[in-house]
């Protein structure tokens, strides 16, 4: 496929990002075929889509890093944050992302397989023995702790701890976001936001660590939130 001027810039702009550990960043992209896979995704996904998914990435990384995971889950949570909504080229409707106000039964049906999506064009197309952590770590960035996400409805353990991650700064990322129908949130009130749905439907561990690094860069939100010392599960799970 011909080389396009919207790929590389996101591969660049990843290694270059000053809170990245650059020795981490450019082990995940010495394979080619990422370069491949991120040509083929940038060539189908609208603007938007990749500028959250960047976002989402680089976020992403910074909690793993702060929750103390490996070399390789941080790259696995960069990676997957990357292409994590691939799968919405294959939404017949995609307008429907942007629609205000609660979903219907019928759109649902339209917008929730993209995530199954995104698992599969990733195992199929992304020729690299990570494939299928960063395709699973995408199927599941829908899925939340209670059983109620999708698109399986996986409860608890179900979820890959580095989904989680992905999960919480997908839902930040989106509220935090101008729309269509709505201004982007602040900070402040996308943090009292999730903090309702922290320990039920997205893991405490990484809304902690997600209040704490907003906290950092902004300075100005003032949720008084208690992060735990994270010694966090992600020491004790296996990452294999
Ligand atoms: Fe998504």
């Amino acid at each position: 496929m011909a080389k396009t001027e919207q790929s590389e810039p996101r591969l660049l702009l990843l290694q270059q990002h000053e809170g990245n550990d650059s020795r981490v960043v450019k082990r995940s992209f010495l394979s080619s075929k990422f370069s491949t896979f991120e040509r083929k995704h940038c060539d189908k996904a609208s603007t938007s889509t990749k500028q959250h998914e960047h976002r989402v990435a680089l976020l992403g990384f910074e909690i793993a890093t702060l929750l103390g995971v490996s070399d390789l889950s941080r790259s696995l949570v960069l990676l997957a944050g990357m292409f994590h909504d691939t799968g919405k080229r294959y939404v017949k409707d995609p307008s429907i992302f942007l629609k205000n106000g609660k979903l219907s039964p019928a759109d649902r049906e339209i917008i929730e397989p993209h995530a199954q999506h995104s698992q599969d064009i990733i195992l199929k197309e992304l020729q690299h023995p990570f494939a299928p952590r960063i395709a699973l770590i995408a199927g599941q960035h829908h899925e939340l702790l209670d059983g109620t996400g999708y698109p399986n409805k996986c409860v608890g353990s179900e979820i890959d701890p580095r989904a989680r991650i992905i999960t919480a700064v997908d839902i930040f990322d989106a509220l935090t976001n101008n729309r269509p129908y709505r201004q982007a949130l602040s900070y402040r009130k996308a943090l009292t936001i999730i903090h309702r749905d922290s320990g039920t439907k997205l893991d405490k561990d990484v809304v902690g660590a997600l209040t704490t690094l907003v906290h950092n860069k902004q300075g100005r939100t003032h949720l008084n939130v208690q992060t735990r010392n994270h010694s966090f599960p992600f020491r004790t799970l296996a990452f294999h």
